[in-house]
Formats: structure tokens, sequence, C-alpha cells
């Protein structure tokens, strides 16, 4: 038996606010969560849909560190975006804050304070990274060294980006770290974790026995965690960026990021209804869904809950329909390779075009496992389903009762046994709307309501009012009047989808307000008479060169961040290198090949040949003549059979391009750097 619930507390996963939002958050969070709460809206129940920005964590402090400015600069500038771009794509967030604002880290910390009182937490301590130069811990993310499993310079205390290995910072060779260069040592210090491993026989009724009904992926994912036996999880950290735990001695500590975030949503809930929070986390009559993707199942289905449950007082989610991920072209999305699409980029270059991108992540939602975004299907869903179905019905419909009408909808006369078949079919495609959009299936129900525009594109397409126009225009009429009654069911049934088009389609229906999802289905929700506007096209044809051109900017070169600090050396490191000033005598490209100048060089004490891979950056006429910088006394290597005595010194930007390094007036060749 279904439980009646009188809430429904819908909450989507806080992005971290270090960057832009992409197409992969919201195929996977954000656009099936705004789908879910418009729809509950549509039904007239009572919704709290909450999102907002996750602004604590390591990797905002080391991104503001590279670009020299603060964890506050950072999070102010993105959550500004972020919170404009979700709402310029509809996302129809009932309360969109932060976790840097006042009212979480009051929360927050009471929510520990409470804990901590009731002696909830193991207090242990334990050895960690310290940086004796910064004299500060270190997260793992801050130690840098040399990957043991590939090789890759610059791989993280916890992860090589290069191979994607896990790794802890015990791994790596040559750690050191990023902040000052130095090498870390291990020292004692103390903190907080809750015990996992003592809800563990809780969970597992809780979830095992009573949740049989989760999606297979989250449901295996929580099952594989509880056969494996769940550990004591650190509740904080040695950070100056979060919130502070509020306990005597702790400072420099900070609540983890994942114990403070997800009391975020109840933060947020706060900040909209003050008086009226607690009946929304705290009464068995609300439902509460979080929407995340499949990397966060375990703090919302594990730590989270473990986290209410110690506290006491709040209700559990009934259910967290996690998507996997959604990849790009073939390829996994990846941030710091800039192969995504960003949210704000798209809305800049589609401009009114936020339905398509909705309908395209919407059936392609990661469900049941990986899925893949490709410019070519976003155009084909385009071009033969939103323009050759849905635009194409609703545009002839509202035409042709304006050509042979007056834009009046005329009279329904007699009904064919194929009318009543075509309307017959419309409670059926309500019914198994609601099944999907109730069970969490994005995608059928979204083929399920374009079936309602199939349905309405093929009975024109059947009945040709066209033709009949020239015998029988009582038929006609009552066509277009059946044609015209699914219109206006469309505006119900797609409004989760597609609310920017229902807008529109509704002006040209002349229908000034949102019809409730009760009326769908109703026989006649456009009374005989009624008058239409004018229509407009719901959508318009992608081209080839636009789909061209989003695929030509993704092969781009990409933006790479700083490199982090080198170890320290000495001076007598440095003075072993024989660096000096010297003129370029003659330039010419090595044949055969795309990157490689021969330069001939006069470095005061003698002309050399130097082979230098800068031809993709300067041509040889840009080098004669020019004073460079050359590390002298480097071994000569033979480069395409070519002995080459020395190298050009250059500076690499972070977009990879190599620039010149030379002196800023002229000096005598042969003058030594140092
Ligand atoms: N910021 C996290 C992420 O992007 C999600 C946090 S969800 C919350 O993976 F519950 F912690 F808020
Ligand atoms: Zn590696």
């Amino acid at each position: 038996m279904q439980k009646e619930y009188k809430r429904y507390l819908i909450t989507s996963a806080l992005p971290y606010a270090n960057g832009p939002i992409h197409i992969g958050h919201l195929a996977g969070v954000y656009v099936p969560a705004d789908i879910y709460a418009r729809y509950m809206r549509l039904r007239g129940r009572n919704v709290c849909f909450v999102g907002g920005s996750d602004e604590h964590g390591v990797p905002i402090t080391i991104k503001a560190r590279q670009l020299g400015i603060t964890p506050q600069d950072i999070v102010d500038k993105y959550h500004t975006l972020i919170k404009e771009s979700f709402l310029r794509l509809g996302i129809s967030f009932d309360v969109y804050s932060r976790t840097t604002s006042k009212i979480h880290h009051k929360t927050a910390s009471e929510f520990f304070k409470k804990l901590y009182d009731e002696g909830k937490f193991l207090e242990k301590e334990t050895e960690q990274y310290y940086d004796p130069e910064a004299k500060a811990f270190l997260a793992d993310r801050y130690i840098v060294g040399t990957c043991p499993r590939c090789g890759h310079p610059e791989a993280y205390g916890d992860q090589c980006e290069k191979c994607g290995s896990t790794l802890s910072p015990d791994e790596l060779i040559n750690p050191h770290s990023s902040i000052s260069g130095s090498i870390p040592e291990k020292r004692k210090t103390k903190h907080w974790y809750l015990p996992l491993d003592q809800y563990e026989p809780w969970l597992k009724e809780w979830i095992l026995e009573n949740h049989k009904e989760w999606k297979p992926n989250v449901y295996g994912q929580c099952k594989s965690w509880l056969d494996n036996g769940l550990q004591p999880r650190a509740v904080s950290r040695d950070l100056d960026w979060g919130v502070p735990v509020p306990v005597e001695g702790a400072e420099g500590k900070v609540l983890y990021v994942w114990f403070d975030a997800p009391i975020g949503y109840i933060s947020n809930t706060i900040e909209l209804y003050p008086d009226s929070w607690e009946t929304w986390w705290k009464s068995e009559d609300t439902k509460m869904v979080h929407f995340i993707g499949k990397d966060n199942i375990v703090f919302h289905c594990i730590v989270f809950p473990s986290m209410l449950k110690a506290h006491g007082g709040y209700i559990l989610p009934e259910n967290v329909p996690a998507n996997e991920f959604l990849n790009l072209e073939g390829e996994k999305i990846s941030t710091s390779r800039n192969w995504a699409v960003w949210l704000h980029e798209y809305l800049d270059e589609f401009p009114d075009q936020q339905d398509v991108l909705r309908y395209t992540l919407c059936a392609t939602t990661p469900e049941t496992k990986d899925n893949d975004f490709t410019w070519k299907e976003f155009q084909a869903r385009n071009n033969n389903e939103l323009v050759a179905i849905l635009g194409n019905f609703v545009n002839r419909a509202v035409v042709l009762t304006h050509k042979y009408f007056n834009g009046a909808v005329p009279q329904k006369a007699r009904m064919t046994a194929f009318d009543s078949e075509i309307t017959e079919m419309i409670p059926g495609i309500k019914k198994a709307l609601e099944d999907h959009l109730e069970h969490y299936r994005f995608r059928d129900s979204l083929k399920e309501a374009m079936n309602l525009a199939r349905l309405g594109n093929k009975y024109l397409a059947d009945t040709e009012p066209w033709k009949v126009a020239k015998t029988d225009m009582e038929r006609v009429g009552t066509i277009l009047n059946i044609s015209l009654q699914i219109c206006a069911c469309l505006t119900i049934a797609l409004e989760p989808f597609l609310p920017f088009t229902t807008d529109k389609l509704r002006k040209i229906l002349n229908i000034p307000e949102q019809l409730p999802w009760s009326s769908f289905g109703e026989r006649d929700l456009l009374a005989a008479g009624h008058t239409l506007n004018e229509p407009v096209l719901l959508f318009r044809k992608i081209e080839d060169a636009e789909v061209e051109t989003q695929v030509a900017k993704l092969k781009k070169p990409v933006k790479k961040e700083i490199v982090p600090a080198l170890p320290s050396c000495t001076i007598d490191d440095f003075s072993k290198m024989d660096i000096r000033v010297a003129t370029v005598l003659q330039a010419e490209k090595v044949p055969k090949t795309d990157k490689l100048l021969k330069l001939t060089i006069d470095t005061g004490l003698d002309q050399r040949v130097i082979v230098s891979g800068i031809a993709e950056y300067y041509r040889p006429e840009e080098m004669t003549g020019r004073q460079i910088c050359l590390l002298a006394n480097l071994l000569p290597r033979k480069i395409r059979g070519i002995e080459s005595q020395g190298m050009i010194l250059m500076a690499k930007e972070p977009d990879g391009a190599m620039r010149l390094v030379a002196p800023l007036e002229g000096i005598g060749n042969g003058a030594v750097i140092g």
C-alpha cells in the first residue's frame, strides 16, 4: 500500500563552488530532480526543492592558492555563476543557498556539538603529514610526487590524474608539499570519528530489508559497502577553511566537508522556512528524496543517514535515485582537460533553446549505466523529434485553425470511431507517465510524454484536414478541435520536461494559467469559440555547422592548472648550470618535422648548433638575430641526426604554449646568468 505524504522534500547534491556546472551534473542530478519537483507541484503536492553550493573542502583551497586569491573569492565567483545558470535553465529550486552562510555554520556546528556532547564520536590520535615550512597539516591532495604506477611526476597524494590510480601519500616517489615544496613529515593530530560500524546492523535492515525498491545501482553499491563492513570515518580535518570544530582545543580544525555539506540541505530549508522547517525535516509524513550522482551514494545512503540517526528526530530519505555518469563524445567528462559542455556557455551560445538541452539530457539520463552525450544526437533529437514531431504538430493545428476558423476553436461535431480511438489513448498515456515519474524513470516518462505529441502528429497526418477542407468543413472543425485538445494536454504533460516550451505553447493557445495535472485528459480543455493567439515556432532546426563548431571547440587545446612547486634546492644545485646570453645567427626548420627548429647561435664562447622544439610557436625568420638564454653545459644530444649542444630557456604557459625568455636589453653574448 502506498503511504500518503503531506510534503515532498526534494534535495539535489550541492555542487562544489569551484567550477561551473556542466552537462554531466545536469543529466545525472539537476534535470531529473527538476522534472520530479515540477511534476509533484503540478499534482498539487507540497514541494520543497532544495539546492545550494558546497563551498568547503580542500580542492577549493588548492585552487585559491594557485590563483593567489582567497577561497572566499573562489566560492563567491562560482556560487553566483552556478546559481544564475541554474535559474536560466529553469531549474526550479525553492531555495539555493550556500554552505558559507552564517545559518549553515551555526546549524552544522550545533549538529556536531550535539553528537559530541552525547559521546557519539570516537576520539583518535593519528599521524598525518605536516609541512614544517608552511606550519600546516597537509591534506593528501596537497602532497605531490611521482606516481608509483605510471611515473607521472605530478601525482597527488590521493590520486594520480594521469592513470587514475587511487594512491596514498606513502606510495608517492619523492613526495613534497605543494604549498612550500618542502618534504613533509609525520606528526600526531587528534580527530573525531563517526563509528559507522555501530550503525551497520541498523543500516542493513533499513536499506537491505526495507528499501529493496531502490534502484539496482544504488542498492547494489550499498550492499557492497555493507557486506564489506563499515569502518569509523573521520569527521574533522586539519584545515583553515570550513566550519570550525566547536570543541575546546580544536583550533585549526574544521568539520570534514562531507560532514557539513549534507547538513546544508537542512540549513537551506531553515533559511527558506525559519519557522516551519521542522515540519519538513521531522515529520513522518514528509517524503524526502535525494537526487545525486553515483559518486555520492555512500554519503547519502550510509554516512548522512547515520548522522541523522545519531542525532535523532530527523526523517530519513525515502529514496535516493542516484544516476550513473554521462560521458561526452565517447570520453569521460574531465573538467581539468576542459572536456565538457559548460552550462553557462551553452546558454550563451544557444539563446532561447534551454529546452533542447533539457530534452536531450533527459533522453540520455544515465539511469542504469553510464551514457554518452554527442552533439550529433543533440542535433538529431532537436531536428527529428522536437521540430519534426512536437513543433510540427502544434504548428499545423494552430495554423490551420487560423486559416479555416479565424483562430477560434471550432465545434466538435460527429466523432468517428477513429477519433474516439485516438482520444481514448490519452488516459493511458497519462497513467504511464505518472507511473514512470513516481518511480524515477525519467527517460521512459519523457518518451511517454512525447507519445502524446506523436499521437497528435499522426492523427493530423492520417485525417488530412487540409484535404478534407475542400469538401467538409464540419469534419475539419472536429479534427482541429481534437488536435487542439491534445495541444492543451501537452502544456501539462510536457511542463516538467520542457517548461519554456509549454509556456510558449500556453501563450499560443491563450491559456493564461498553468493547468493542473488533474485536468490532463479532460475532454474539453479548450471550449469551442475560444480564440488562439498567433502561432510562433516552438523550435528551430539546428544546422550541421552549429554542432561542428561545438565539437571543434572541445578539441581545442585545454587549459592546464599551474604546475606545483618543486622540492627546495641549494645555490650549489643552481650554480652547476651554465646559463648564458646568446644570439641566434641562423634558423631553419628541421626537415620532415613540425616542431623542431635548427638554430646556429653565437654564445660568446663559440658558434654552435641547437635543435629546439619551438617551431609551433616561432617561425625561423622570427628567430634570426634574436637574443636568447641558453643552458650551455647540457650534455649534447642527437636529435633527428643533428647534434644539439645546449637548450634554449622557454616559459611554458598554463595552456601549454611555449614563449621565449630573453634579456630585456641587448647584452653581450656569453654574459652569464645567475
Ligand atoms: N559537492 C559534492 C559533489 O559535488 C556533493 C555534496 S552533496 C551534499 O560531489 F549532500 F553533501 F551536499
Ligand atoms: Zn599514475
